[in-house]
């Protein structure tokens, strides 16, 4: 019998998941059929267990459920542990949550863009969840120096006190400072203007990453202004993809075909 996954969130109508997914199992011959399923804002697990009930196998959540996602999981791994938030459910006799968003980003920091993170000092912008959900890779993957600059201070300041490596700061703090790579993990660009970086920050040689993908958002037009080297999140999409596919199915897929069609597209 075909296994059945899907994405949940709200919205979710505009969603590639179901894409890359059928992408994936293609080309890696596994029979499985992935759907989308928008769940009403007050009613993300009623929505889950008719899902389960079903026979559904996983789903990827996404915005607004990836906290929610973690609390209803009576298992999880230390990464969705870390971020407090699960953007895989496995479900067997008991859900299990994972989270692949810190991995993703690793991945195609390393993979696709060919950014060694070993010894790299970074700036995470914001301390959302977003922020939350990728700073523990981050700090495993070998970087110097990780800050979290926040418009809130006090949130910065929490989400760092729970990463050893980690220090946190607003915005204006960072006038002088310099980074390899600074990371805009905030919500904002998507309706309007961003934070403003102190002059410098963006400049030649530094690689500027926004999580959001498919718009130029105004961190990544200021960047190119700075003449650093802009990057939209499209990579770690597909990369977080690919590995809820592996924890699912055992099978680690090829992303760079289906990248390249994204791209393309
Ligand atoms: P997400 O899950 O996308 O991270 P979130 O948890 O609501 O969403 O967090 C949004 C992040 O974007 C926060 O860091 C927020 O800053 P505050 O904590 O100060 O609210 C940041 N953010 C949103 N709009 C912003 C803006 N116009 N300027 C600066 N930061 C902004």
């Amino acid at each position: 019998m075909t296994d059945r996954y899907a994405v949940i969130g709200n919205p979710v109508a505009h969603s590639k998941s179901p894409w890359i997914h059928a992408e994936f199992a293609r080309a890696c011959g596994e029979d499985i059929e992935y759907g989308r399923i928008e769940a009403p804002l007050a009613g993300f697990a009623g929505a889950v267990e008719v899902f389960r009930a079903a026979g559904g196998k996983g789903l990827n959540v996404t915005l607004p459920f990836k906290h929610q996602a973690f609390r209803y999981c009576s298992a999880a791994s230390e990464r969705a542990h870390a971020a407090q938030a699960a953007n895989t459910l496995v479900f067997q006799k008991e859900p299990y949550g994972d989270n692949t968003d810190g991995f993703g980003l690793v991945r195609d920091l390393s993979g696709n863009l060919e950014f060694a993170l070993q010894n790299r000092s970074v700036l995470v912008m914001g301390a959302g969840g977003a922020a939350q959900g990728v700073v523990g890779a981050l700090l495993d993957a070998g970087i110097s120096r990780l800050v979290i600059a926040n418009r809130t201070l006090a949130k910065a300041q929490a989400l760092a006190a729970r990463f050893p490596g980690a220090s946190a700061c607003g915005y204006d703090a960072l006038a002088g400072e310099g980074f390899d790579l600074v990371i805009n993990a905030t919500s904002a660009g998507l309706s309007g203007d961003g934070p403003s970086l102190p002059t410098g920050i963006l400049g030649p040689g530094i690689l500027a990453y926004d999580m959001v993908y498919g718009r130029d958002t105004p961190f990544l037009a200021a960047a190119r202004a700075a003449g650093a080297r802009p990057c939209d999140g499209l990579g770690m999409l597909v990369e977080q993809a690919a590995e809820s596919f592996f924890v699912w199915r055992g099978v680690r897929p090829d992303v760079r075909p289906v990248l390249a069609k994204l791209r393309a597209a």
